[in-house]
């Protein structure tokens, strides 16, 4: 198949691109490199040996969007384009709900022009908000989002079911991912945030290395084994390929599918910080601090579904993650850029 990466040359994408390459696939991305670098997709053909489109574009520009769809008979798109920083979205709210809906409407409204009948959504586990239990099942209530980052990724969630209601010709997957981390065996490929990083493995990585002084555990106090917070952590090369069986499914399905993609384990930050110890030999210096707002206590995955439906299940270890994280790192001490 032909199928479109919305911000492909990001963390999920690029890895995604490349899993689909290796089943055959064809690949063409759509990347505004908002949080995302050209040097992606080099990396991309050099771990594939294939070559992939790129077209340099806001999803939300809508001529330079068909474009796209002019050139390339796209059999399915899979949508990662958009904003994602919790923080950020809650000083920036318009920005959020203008850039992430946007994208999504002129994206369908041109899937649609051009008889592009098959979306997948990324979507995450910030859907169900604080669970009333875990593990959590995709027929969980979902939408109580505490910022407006999460409550774009369940509007789109809504926008998307309806448009499936309305067109019965419109498949649509929605993946809820829980927390991707990890990179690409090679150490090609990996997660490059701008600045300071807010999330869990990307800050363990940069203390490690000495470029930050230590890592804040934010919060143990938490009803938790040790008290600090448990989530679902999972090798982005398992989340990608969680995407090629939606790619199968969307396919062979119409309406809505809805899945979980995570591990089914729950991990605390000091269980992820002694196995980045264990795993890479390297010491991670950390300070207790206050609990960060609009954090839970615990979130993690039932995997089932996926494993029944989409025949997936996620492989590799939390030592993978780490060890793959560090590796990375030290194959790209700058980064993306060098
Ligand atoms: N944490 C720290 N110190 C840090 C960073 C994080 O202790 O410097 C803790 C957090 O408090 C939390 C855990 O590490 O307990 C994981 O935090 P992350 O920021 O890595 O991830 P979150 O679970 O907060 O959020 C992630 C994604 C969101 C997504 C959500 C879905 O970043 O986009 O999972 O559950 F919405």
């Amino acid at each position: 198949m032909k199928v479109l990466l919305t911000g492909g040359a990001g963390f999920i994408g690029s890895h995604t691109a490349v899993r689909l390459l290796e089943k055959g696939h064809e690949v063409v991305i759509a990347d505004n490199f908002v949080n995302s670098k050209p040097e992606a997709v080099n990396r991309i053909r050099k771990i594939t040996g294939k070559d992939v489109k790129l077209y340099a574009i806001d999803v939300a520009d809508r001529k330079k969007l068909e474009t796209v769809f002019a050139e390339n008979s796209i059999d399915a798109v899979i949508h990662f384009a958009g904003l994602k920083a919790v923080g950020e979205s809650v000083r920036l709210p318009l920005l959020y709900y203008r850039n992430n809906l946007d994208s999504t409407f002129t994206l369908l409204e041109t899937m649609k022009k051009y008889g592009c009948n098959k979306i997948i959504f990324s979507s995450s586990a910030t859907v169900y908000g604080d669970p009333a239990t875990v593990p959590i099942t995709e027929d969980m209530p979902v939408g109580n989002c505490s910022n407006p980052y999460g409550k774009t990724k369940f509007m789109i969630e809504n926008i998307l079911e309806d448009a499936a209601h309305a067109d019965p010709e419109l498949s649509v997957v929605l993946l809820r991912y829980f927390n991707p981390i990890g990179a690409h065996k090679s150490g090609l490929l990996f997660e490059d945030p701008n600045g300071i990083p807010n999330n869990l493995m990307p800050y363990i990585v940069k203390v490690a290395a000495g470029k930050l002084d230590h890592l804040n555990v934010f919060g143990n106090d938490y009803p938790t084994p040790d008290g600090t917070g448990v989530r679902d952590y999972i090798h982005v090369t398992d989340l990608a390929a969680g995407h090629t069986a939606a790619l199968d499914y969307v396919s062979e399905h119409s309406g809505v599918g809805i899945f979980n993609l995570g591990t089914g384990h729950g991990y605390s930050v000091l269980d992820v910080v002694n196995t980045f110890i264990k795993a890479t030999g390297v010491n991670v210096p950390y300070v207790i601090a206050p609990r960060r707002p609009g954090d839970i206590a615990e979130c993690y995955a039932s995997p089932d579904k996926a494993r029944r439906e989409l025949g997936w299940e996620a492989k590799l270890s939390l030592e993978d993650m780490c060890r793959d994280s560090w590796n990375a790192l030290l194959k790209n001490p700058n980064g993306l850029a060098g």
